[in-house]
Parts: structure tokens; C-alpha cells; sequence
């Protein structure tokens, strides 16, 4: 199945004509982004490519922290909050299935809330591949379908789901394929789980109503080591190999 470009690009412009695209809570994002450092292993001023930026809240975050960030994203005009926001960061309006960008040009890369847009992210993996220098590393991250809640509300097999405030391309991940689909384009891949991300904001008002309820659980009930598989985000991560 492919993805649906053109939905792509009208949910999010349109968004973007609203409000800007932030919906964590600012604890959760100082966290994902300590996960991003870790897991990356970032060395000071490091130069990262994020794809799937959206308005760039994950781009300004670590290009503040001194790294050099380029910022992809299929939505113009939520590259154009970005723009506004942080001038000298750069913004590209592309397809991730087809990077602008030379073959092993990159140290980093980042896929922020991406992997879960793409109903066959192989392209998008083969592509990271062919523009991450050998040694290079990335690390993508997306709610993952094994957390009883984002499967129960996002997926749409679940009877509760609610399309409210997705595109249709979108669904949680299960880790173990995220990782094959790396792997298969030549990179080494790993799952690391995370909890205690905060929602600020969800477009369907039901949920919003229990939106506290979920993060309390959130950050408590898959708090133990043998629960962490259930967590709700899974960042799969790994490096190129320098030969292969
Ligand atoms: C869930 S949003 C994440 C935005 C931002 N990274 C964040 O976490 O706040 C997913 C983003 O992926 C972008 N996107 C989806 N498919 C894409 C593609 N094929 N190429 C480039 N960007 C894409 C969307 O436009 C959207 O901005």
C-alpha cells in the first residue's frame, strides 16, 4: 500500500493554517529529546537531518542544544511555522521516499513521529541508508501498537478507535516490523521503549476529556522493566555499518 501523498500534505497544511503542531507536553519533549541524545550517542555541534519535522518543535529543540539541524517535511506550510520561528535553521519541502540529498552525506538521522505515516516505510528506510555516511546512526520514534491505549484508540482494528485528528496513512507501529524494515535496508536496528510522554493535546474531545487519566497511567503502570515492551512510544534505532 502506498501512501496517500496528497492527504499527507492537505492534513497537515491545514493544521498548520490553525495552530502549530506540538502536541506533548514540554517535560515530554525535553525527554524525548534526552532519548534522541542517548540514543544517537551525539557528539557536541553535531549535524543532524530530521525528517518529518513538521513545524520543526523537535529541530529547534536540539538545534538549541548547539547541534546543526535541517529540517524535511512534505507540509509547506508547516515548514513555514518553522521558518518563522527559527530563521536560521534550514527547511526542506520533500519526500522522505526520495531525499535531496547526496549518497553518505549525512551523520544523522532523525525520524520524528514518522515511520507511522508511511503505510510501507521501506523506501523511506532505503533512502536513510543511502544518504547516512558508513558508521552513521538514526533513530526514528512512533506509538507503538503493542501499549494497550494507542492501540485501543488509534489502530483501526480496535472498536474504540477514532480517525479524529489523523490522516488516513496513519497507525500505531509494532516494533518488531519497524525494526525489519530497517534492517532489510541494511541497518542495524534495536527497540528502545519509552513512557511517561505526556499528551498536551488530542483532537478528539472524548479523549481530551480523559487525556489526564491516560497520562497518569502513562507514567506509572509501564514504569517496570518486564512491562516496558507495552510502553507507548518505541524509538527503533541503530547505525550503518562501515562495511557491509
Ligand atoms: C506526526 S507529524 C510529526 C511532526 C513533528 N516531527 C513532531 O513530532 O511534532 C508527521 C510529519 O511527517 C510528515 N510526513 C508524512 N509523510 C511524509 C513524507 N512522505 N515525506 C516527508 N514528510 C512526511 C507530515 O507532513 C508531518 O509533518
Amino acid at each position: 500500500m502506498q501512501q496517500d501523498k496528497q492527504k499527507e500534505v492537505a492534513f497537515f497544511d491545514n493544521l498548520a493554517s490553525s495552530q502549530e503542531y506540538n502536541v506533548f507536553t514540554d517535560e515530554a519533549n525535553n525527554k524525548i529529546i534526552h532519548t534522541l541524545e542517548t540514543l544517537l550517542a551525539l557528539e557536541p555541534g553535531a549535524r543532524l537531518l530530521d525528517l518529518g519535522c513538521g513545524s520543526g518543535i523537535f529541530t529547534q529543540l536540539l538545534q538549541a542544544r548547539g547541534y546543526h539541524c535541517v529540517g524535511l517535511d512534505l507540509s509547506q506550510k508547516l515548514l513555514g511555522l518553522g521558518k518563522q520561528q527559527t530563521p536560521a535553521i534550514d527547511y526542506v519541502q520533500a519526500d522522505v521516499e526520495a531525499l535531496p540529498f547526496a549518497s553518505e552525506s549525512v551523520d544523522y538521522v532523525i525520524l520524528s513521529c514518522l515511520v507511522h505515516h508511511l503505510p510501507n516505510p521501506k523506501r523511506c528506510a532505503e533512502e536513510v541508508f543511502r544518504v547516512l555516511k558508513p558508521n552513521g546512526k538514526y533513530v526514528a520514534f512512533d506509538p507503538n501498537r503493542l501499549n494497550p491505549f494507542m492501540y485501543l484508540y488509534r489502530d483501526r482494528s480496535s472498536p474504540f478507535y477514532s480517525s479524529k485528528g489523523v490522516t488516513e496513512n496513519e497507525r500505531p507501529v509494532l516494533p518488531k516490523q519497524v525494526q525489519s524494515v530497517f534492517t532489510q535496508a541494511g541497518l542495524e536496528a534495536a527497540s528502545h521503549f519509552v513512557d511517561g510522554l505526556a499528551f498536551r493535546y488530542v483532537a478528539s474531545g472524548a479523549a481530551r476529556g480523559i487525556l489526564p487519566i491516560y497520562n497518569f497511567f502513562d507514567r506509572t503502570f509501564f514504569r517496570a522493566q518486564w512491562l516496558s515492551l507495552f510502553r507507548a512510544f518505541v524509538f527503533t534505532y541503530g547505525i550503518k555499518p562501515a562495511v557491509i
